[in-house]
């Protein structure tokens, strides 16, 4: 399966890795379908040119498939669209072999290269937006589009076969049985949505910006570094723009803990309140949750509602580092409120208000119940749902 090199336009080799054994990314995003770290060989009548290398663990996959299309050694260029280790890691190795190439990268890119692969200051050839590199019959343009997903990040075109090598850009963590979008099904896309909400969502100009950058280019393949291909290249255009510009969705996305079952029954009326004004409402207890699938759901959702028992006098350890991640990773819908109940004392919210409020989060007045809920505090929750509701309609016809 995938075991060689494909060419997917003429001229244009996949020679990536497929890694089927990989849960977890960045220790933090679960990876139930594995991933991809692919390199593409761009093969011109003179020229060859490698886009990206892989994950240091698959470096002799890539040889073999560099082999069976051209000797390694007869690399004339290799391209790193970003420095990361799971695209840039298989470098020092490749450079070894492919002696004579040249490293492509933006100036920041050849400055990490040295710092994470101690590669020469004189193997670099620094390009800025809008350069361009012949290989005979292939052209390749460069667009810098940085924070995409580090500083140094840029995007590679293919003039003549209107390809675009995106790197982290439109990834998604899918190894596939097929190299293309179109053949594996809805799983990529949805895939892509969780990737863009981990990776993108938190450098939302940068993404923008791009975007914008690419309006005028005539694109007909987009192949990421992670992933599947995409033939049709609209789909995941088209929905990064709907993540990155596109309106909100009446969507309220309820995340907390309950310790002795109390924040859960107010979550409970907190949720019927909020669907019964024709707000969607998505629940997630974080006892059990994946908190990668929480973030997904914040790409085009509202608000954001925190239920946490007052543990100590402060926020439940189970939801604080969501609070943490949420505030890191600064969602469109800024809309927060929190509820919870306390035994003595709260303070729950008062912490989460004093975390995310700073942040640029509009946090509403917060409900917070002692004791177990009765048919006044459950009332309490009903209204509390109702505002939410009232006010998440309110942003989005401002
Ligand atoms: Fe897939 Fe930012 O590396």
């Amino acid at each position: 399966m995938l075991e060689n090199a494909v060419e997917i336009t003429p001229g244009v080799y996949w020679v990536g890795a497929i890694d089927k054994e990989r849960t977890i990314f960045d220790s933090f995003m679960s990876l139930p379908y594995g991933t991809t770290y692919n390199a593409y060989l761009i093969q011109g009548k003179e020229k060859v040119a490698l886009v990206d290398t892989v994950h240091p663990e698959f470096t002799h996959i890539l040889l073999k498939k560099i082999s069976e299309v051209v000797n390694p050694e007869s690399l004339d260029f290799v391209i790193m669209n970003h420095a990361e280790p799971d695209h840039a890691g298989s470098l020092s190795a490749i450079l070894s072999v492919a002696k004579k190439a040249k490293l492509i990268a933006t100036k920041k890119g050849l400055g990490m290269a040295k710092v994470f692969y101690d590669i020469l200051e004189e193997k670099g050839e620094a390009v800025t937006d809008g350069n361009t590199l012949a290989l005979e019959g292939k052209t390749l343009k460069f667009i810098d589009a940085p924070w995409l997903h580090w500083p140094e990040t840029m995007l590679t075109y293919c003039v003549e076969n209107k390809a675009l090598f995106s790197c982290d850009f439109f990834g998604a963590h899918v190894a596939p049985e097929s190299l293309y979008e179109e053949e594996v099904g809805d799983i990529v896309l949805a895939e892509a949505k969780r990737y863009y909400a981990e990776i993108m969502m938190i450098f939302l100009n940068p993404v923008r910006k791009a975007l914008g950058k690419l309006e005028g280019l005539d694109i007909k393949l987009v192949a990421p570094s992670h992933g599947p291909v995409w033939r049709k290249p609209d789909r995941i255009l088209n929905a990064y723009k709907g993540w990155a510009i596109g309106p909100l969705r009446p969507k309220v996305v309820i995340i907390y803990v309950s310790m002795y079952g109390s924040t859960a029954e107010l979550e409970k009326s907190i949720v019927e309140a909020i669907r019964a004004e024709d707000v969607e409402a998505v629940a997630y207890n974080m006892l059990n949750a994946d908190v990668s699938h929480v973030v997904q759901e914040l790409v085009d959702s509202s608000a954001i509602v925190f239920g946490s028992p007052s543990f100590y006098g402060g926020v439940h350890p189970r939801l604080a580092s969501s609070v943490e991640l949420i505030r890191t990773i600064k969602p469109r819908g800024k809309l927060v409120a929190v509820f919870g109940s306390y035994g003595w004392g709260g303070g729950a919210a008062k912490e989460i208000k004093a975390r995310l409020q700073p942040a640029g989060f509009e946090v509403i007045d917060p409900l917070e119940i002692q004791g177990p809920p009765r048919m006044e505090s459950l009332q309490k929750a009903s209204s509390f749902g109702k505002t939410i509701a009232k006010r998440v309609k309110e942003s989005l016809s401002a």
